[in-house]
């Protein structure tokens, strides 16, 4: 008989997160009595901190400390074991219920508490072995009745009760015979799927039979996965995105693991990998062994996960139409443990967030660390999303006056600071510098000789684009696609600004998509430049992979903005363009030279989200009613906001009347 894998999560960490929760497929015989058992340890780090050093555990942490290290044969493999089947059952519910009982000795409760503000404490409640709830200090009876019920279906569960509501089939309005492209790019797809315990769960990165050292290409990243999420949200296959985004919270984690360092709470890995791990007696369980960066060449934060996993939940709910996901408590708290993270105080005086080098899509040095707009067009959009989803009650009142705070204060800095075309740059051009005062046209103190001269020569008449980064006395010109394309997707950007960003995308179109659509960035880093900025990496050379490489999966972000600026015959051209490429050389993760002619140096084939992105384009074309569920239109009530805040901070002379006339177009 075969032997079913047994289920939970790997953590590398010294004190890492484990969970009560059942695993689908894992029905045990206590299940009756431990099923109510849902609290989720992942998002009670205070009171997670506070426990006692627990079998497998290298490091030890209480209340005042901070955890220290204490070095073991186990150390980088640390582990906690709250679950397994076959066979497993007594010691697990041994463990499971000294785990509460030892919840309840050391810890009361916990607070998240953003800027000070106190959005909103969330805390634990219970007593020995009896259910954990979460709860909200403001207690309103039918929060608490609601959030009861919805905690019923708890996080291993995930494809049984809610997925009721699905709407699993009839997604698409359009459903036409595939081509033979399609059909192939839905096999490779569908053999890209990574299963849990028995079920859909994601899909890997690439999945080439021939490549002997796939390195982390076997995981499942939780960005590459949005395009895969998509496509199969689309056909109707609601299951998987489902699982990916119940068992990804469950990863959620409030802590790094490099160098006994801990980060905020709400971090969300980068990718996680199913792993078999042998038991005794021939048995085996699964494992979720998630990498928060601790693994990752250079170490890079995942900054876009956790915006991605909030962008990914609400197309969940907009596709399939089960909006019960969203409004669980457990998916509830995770959306607000991201907020959390990104919305806290630091040392930053933008309302941009402040990121190292590699914290998204492009997570090597690519001198993108500070204020890079793709992270901020995720940001935003994140916000945008949380705010329809935060369930609204008392609670989160205060969470949602934050966001929109920041919505404002980051469109109109973006909009106004980030926007480049002929106009703007001949305004840098004649900029005055070392301005001291509150209203100086040159806030940032940009020198004019900063304006490359490829720019000089590059930028149309008519079209312009949102730079990549902006510091002090730092201007990053290049031009950055996914972050110009979700600017448009999430209107980030004001409607005239997005119409010009699709006009210079056609203007440049040799430029820009050559033979195979997308480049990542424009122009690449060469030389001197190159050296310097990329610290000579080998892999990002002139014109190839993150330096200038051309992506296919960007797509489907170009799809989606063309579509939503009524311009959908410029994705048709695009798609066209990758479709009669991309089969042939075998689905690259990106292409090389100035024009995207070659297959890329060192590029994976069978890239997941090269094939996704193509799949996901298609259906989005044949399907503008449910392409626009995904995509915004402006938000004048933020507008209002911002020039509101102008108006009262006695700041409303700005460079360029920016935020009226944000209005006004
Ligand atoms: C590369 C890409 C990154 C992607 C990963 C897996 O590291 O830069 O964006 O997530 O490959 O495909």
């Amino acid at each position: 008989m075969a032997l079913k894998p047994c289920c939970r999560i790997l953590f590398h960490g010294r004190n890492s997160a484990f969970y009560g929760f059942p695993s689908p497929k894992c029905h045990l015989p206590y299940t009756n009595s431990q099923s109510s058992f849902r609290f989720n340890y992942a998002h009670y780090p205070k009171l997670y901190s506070n426990l006692p050093r627990l079998s497998g555990f290298g490091c030890v942490s209480d209340r005042t400390r901070k955890p220290f290290c204490a070095p073991s044969l186990n150390w980088s493999q640390s582990r906690v074991l709250y679950r397994t089947c076959n066979g497993g059952v007594g010691r697990d519910v041994h463990v499971i219920r000294r785990v509460a009982s030892d919840v309840f000795n050391y810890s009361t409760s916990i607070e998240t508490v953003v800027n000070e503000r106190n959005f909103e404490r969330i805390y634990v409640q219970g007593a020995n072995a009896e259910p954990l709830v979460v709860e909200r200090f403001d207690k309103d009876e039918s929060i608490g009745r609601d959030e009861e019920s919805r905690a019923e279906d708890d996080g291993g569960n995930v494809n049984k009760d809610n997925s009721k509501g699905l709407h699993t089939a009839g997604v698409l309005n359009s459903v036409k015979e595939e081509s033979a492209v399609e059909k192939e790019a839905w096999k490779l797809l569908q053999n890209a799927v990574v299963s849990y315990c028995g079920n859909p769960i994601g899909t890997v990165a690439a999945n080439d039979p021939a490549d002997k050292q796939p390195l982390n290409y076997d995981q499942v990243f939780l960005r590459d996965f949005v395009p895969s999420a998509l496509a199969f949200l689309l056909k109707g296959e609601a299951e998987i995105v489902r699982n990916f985004l119940l068992h990804t919270l469950q990863l959620q984690s409030w802590e790094k693991t490099v160098d006994c360092y801990s980060p905020g709470q709400g971090l969300m890995p980068a990718s996680f990998k199913v792993r078999s791990v042998p038991l005794d007696e021939n048995k085996f369980e699964e494992v979720l062994d998630p990498d928060f960066g601790e693994s990752a060449i250079g170490r890079v934060a995942p900054v876009d996960s956790g915006l991605w996993w909030i962008i990914l939940l609400r197309a969940y709910g907009k596709i399939t139409g089960d909006y019960t996901l969203q409004e669980r408590v457990d998916v509830q708290t995770g959306i607000k443990l991201i907020l959390n993270l990104c919305l806290s105080d630091g040392f930053d005086m933008f309302p941009t967030l402040l990121v190292t080098d590699g914290s998204c899509m492009i997570d090597r040095r690519m001198g993108i660390h500070g204020h890079p707009l793709e992270i901020q067009a995720l940001f935003y959009s994140a916000l945008r999303c949380s705010r329809e989803m935060l369930s609204a009650d008392e609670g989160s009142k205060n969470l949602v006056r934050a966001i929109n705070d920041r919505l404002s204060a980051l469109s109109f800095h973006v909009r106004e600071y980030y926007w480049v075309d002929m106009k703007k740059i001949n305004e840098i051009y004649r900029y005055k510098t070392e301005e001291y005062s509150t209203d100086a046209t040159n806030k940032f103190n940009i020198y004019p000789e900063q304006i490359p001269h490829w720019l000089v020569d590059w930028i149309p008449e008519k079209g312009g684009y949102l730079i990549g980064n902006l510091q002090p006395a730092h201007m990053d010109f290049r031009f950055f696609t996914l972050g110009n394309l979700w600017s448009i997707v999430s209107s980030l950007g004001t409607p005239r600004q997005n119409k010009a960003v699709l006009n210079l995308i056609e203007d440049k179109w040799d430029d820009l998509m050559g033979h195979m659509p997308i480049k990542i960035c424009y122009p690449a880093l060469e030389y001197e430049e190159w050296r310097i900025i990329t610290g000579s990496d080998p892999k990002n050379t002139p014109w190839s992979y993150h330096n200038g490489g051309s992506w296919p999966t960007l797509l489907w972000q170009f799809t989606l903005a063309c579509m939503k600026m009524g311009r959908p015959e410029l994705a048709r051209k695009a798609v066209d363009l990758a479709e009669k490429r991309l089969p042939l050389d075998s689905w690259p993760e990106y292409y090389d030279t100035r024009n995207g002619k070659f297959i890329g140096k060192q590029a994976r084939l069978y890239q997941t989200w090269s094939i996704a992105g193509y799949l996901t384009s298609k259906m989005l074309l044949d399907n503008p009613e449910i392409a626009s569920l995904l995509y915004w239109e402006e938000d004048y009530e933020l507008l209002e906001i911002c020039v509101c805040a102008l108006r009262d901070s006695g700041r409303i002379k700005c460079s360029r009347g920016a935020a009226k006339s944000q209005i006004l177009v």
